[in-house]
């Protein structure tokens, strides 16, 4: 009997020894140690031998059943490890990883959110208003008559109801006073519509940053002050600012507001930034015609507002010479953003 179980063995080991692969190995368990394998049906004529012998022929049972799964595990891990190798061959695994592509904020809002956390710092809150806008707060109510040329249709883009795509972002300056009583102090960053010729400097859609202060004392002094401060916050303190007088019918009086561009191997250059003024008493007085409260009675409440490009600011603070590059949605351009 005990040669039966040593031949079955020696044959078990043979077949686990030629399994080439998984399924060929698992073949080999089930032959041998399989409900009709032989080493159980070996073990199944236990009970017609003499009860002498048992006890022998029980131990070289269990003896071969533990030499044949031993070789039957040692077997799986040769060919595990085989395949993992395989698994390997042909990729250099010291090559450094393809990176996932992550998300990063665009440079506009980068550039916006930096300039709303300064004028926050100076007691500025954030107000809000319609970019379908109608006339009478895009113009009439800002000093601006029907035969302005801001007005012509060449310029603006007009709804056949009548309504426009706002020019500028200085509407919010009347929805605001509308509603609110002095002092107020807020920015209202936003998109501005023009149909403007699209160049490397101008787009049909850009942001505009707007700003008003009103109380009962301020002057002129309050809005250089400010708005010096803001540019040396935002392009450094060494950054020349320049106000040059201009006309906007809703300030008096009106300026415009450059900043010297320094760029290295470059001439430096004045860069147009924003417009801005003192409040003018018309644009006043046109709110208490609605109101009716007089709460901004031009004898004891001044103010003044402005109105920044932040697609210019942002042309400046990274050197962006082409104004569609912040449009085109160019990854190339905009990775070199990301933090
Ligand atoms: N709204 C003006 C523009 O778009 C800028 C401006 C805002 C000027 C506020 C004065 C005061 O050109």
């Amino acid at each position: 009997m005990n040669e039966q179980i040593a031949s079955i063995q020696s044959s078990a080991l043979e077949l686990i020894a030629a399994a080439n692969d998984a399924r060929a190995l698992d073949d080999a368990r089930v032959a041998v140690l399989g409900k009709k394998g032989t080493l159980t049906l070996a073990g199944a004529l236990i009970k017609d031998i003499p009860n002498e012998e048992k006890a022998t022929f029980g131990q070289s049972l269990n003896a071969a059943r533990t030499e044949i799964n031993a070789a039957l595990q040692q077997k799986e891990n040769i060919l595990q490890a085989i395949a993992d190798a395989n698994a390997l061959s042909g990729i250099d695994l010291t090559l450094p990883p393809r990176s996932l592509p992550t998300g990063g904020l665009h440079p506009l809002t980068l550039i916006r959110d930096e300039a709303i956390q300064i004028l926050r710092r100076m007691g500025f809150a954030l107000a809000d208003g319609p970019e379908i806008e109608d006339e009478y707060h895009c113009f009439d109510a800002l000093n601006t008559p029907a035969d302005h040329p801001a007005r012509n249709e060449k310029d603006t883009f007009y709804f056949n109801s009548g309504k426009l795509l706002r020019t500028h972002t200085s509407s919010v300056q009347i929805r605001t006073m509308e509603t609110s009583t002095p002092p107020i102090r807020i920015i209202a960053p936003g998109s501005a519509y023009r149909r403007d010729e699209i160049d490397a400097t101008h787009l049909s859609v850009f942001n505009q940053l707007e700003g008003l202060f009103v109380d009962t004392d301020v002057t002129l002094p309050d809005l250089k002050g400010t708005l010096e401060y803001f540019f040396h916050e935002m392009f450094g303190t060494s950054t020349e600012v320049r106000f040059r007088p201009h006309f906007f019918p809703f300030t008096e009086p009106s300026f415009e507001i450059d900043v010297k561009l320094q760029i290295k191997g470059q001439a430096p250059r004045w860069i147009e930034v924003a417009g801005c003024g003192m409040v003018d008493p018309a644009v006043f007085k046109s709110i208490n015609a609605t109101r009716k409260d007089n709460a901004l009675d031009p004898k004891k409440i001044t103010g003044f507002a402005f109105g920044m490009g932040l697609d210019r600011l942002a042309m400046i603070r990274w050197g962006i010479k082409d104004i569609r590059l912040l449009i085109e949605n160019d990854t190339r351009f905009l990775s070199q953003f990301a933090q």
